[in-house]
Order: C-alpha cells, then sequence, then structure tokens
C-alpha cells in the first residue's frame, strides 16, 4: 500500500502549489467541460472553494455519504476530511473524488459535466436622501 492510500489521499499527478502570505497553501482547480479555474486553499473543501468563486457544484449532503457531488479526478491530489467518504475502491482506482470532503493537495483537473457560474447577484439600488 502506497503513502497516499495509508493517508487516504488520491492523486493522479503531481503538480504546483502557492503559498500565501500566511502560509496556507492554495491550489488551482480547473473544471472541464467548463474551463473555469479557481483557487482552493487548504482551509476550504473543493466544494466550497467552488463556492466562493461563483461557481455552483451539484452537492446535497455535504458530508461524503450522498454522493451527488461525486465527479471523475482528471489530475492532481486531494485528502479527504472524513475517514470513510462514500467512494468505492472501484472509484478510487477509477479517479472519483466527492469534492465535498475534499481538500486540494496539488492542482486539480476535475470533470462536472454539471457544473455552472452563478450569476451575480445584483448591487441593490442606492437610494440617496
Ligand atoms: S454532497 Fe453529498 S457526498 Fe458530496
Amino acid at each position: 500500500m502506497s503513502r497516499e492510500e495509508q493517508s487516504g489521499s488520491e492523486s493522479l499527478r503531481p503538480s504546483n502549489e502557492t503559498t500565501h502570505e500566511h502560509g496556507e497553501r492554495t491550489f488551482a482547480v480547473r473544471v472541464e467541460p467548463l474551463g473555469r479555474t479557481f483557487e482552493a486553499p487548504e482551509s476550504l473543501t473543493v466544494l466550497e472553494a467552488a463556492g466562493f468563486a461563483n461557481l455552483h457544484l451539484p452537492r446535497m449532503c455535504r458530508n461524503g455519504t450522498c454522493r451527488t457531488c461525486l465527479c471523475r479526478l482528471e489530475s492532481g491530489s486531494v485528502r479527504y476530511t472524513v475517514e470513510w467518504p462514500g467512494v468505492s475502491a472501484e472509484e478510487k482506482a477509477e479517479g472519483y473524488i466527492l469534492p465535498c470532503v475534499a481538500v486540494a493537495q496539488s492542482d486539480l483537473v476535475i470533470d462536472v459535466p454539471d457544473a455552472a457560474e452563478i450569476p451575480a447577484t445584483p448591487t441593490p439600488p442606492v437610494r440617496r436622501f
């Protein structure tokens, strides 16, 4: 068993990282086929980071059990925030991850056909007196 399997992480290919002034590592996540990229710091799951970047990824439970967010990791590596994410050994071997409980450990490319941009909320009009 490899070191990554022992630590519960998924890795398909190593990639770069960015370290911010406060020491937190941040990675670039590209979502295909949308072609959208956002930053994912280690303090957030991939799903949370996508939301902060106004990108909607399919989700329901957000705790790794319903599998609504299941998607394919094309490249990169993640670790999980829960001990037993709902992904079978076969799915893991095929590169499937659960972004709601996955934290980027490298730059990622994920395949999420149902990903969508979250429309910007219009700014309410300013009333002058
Ligand atoms: S949203 Fe339920 S497993 Fe990810």
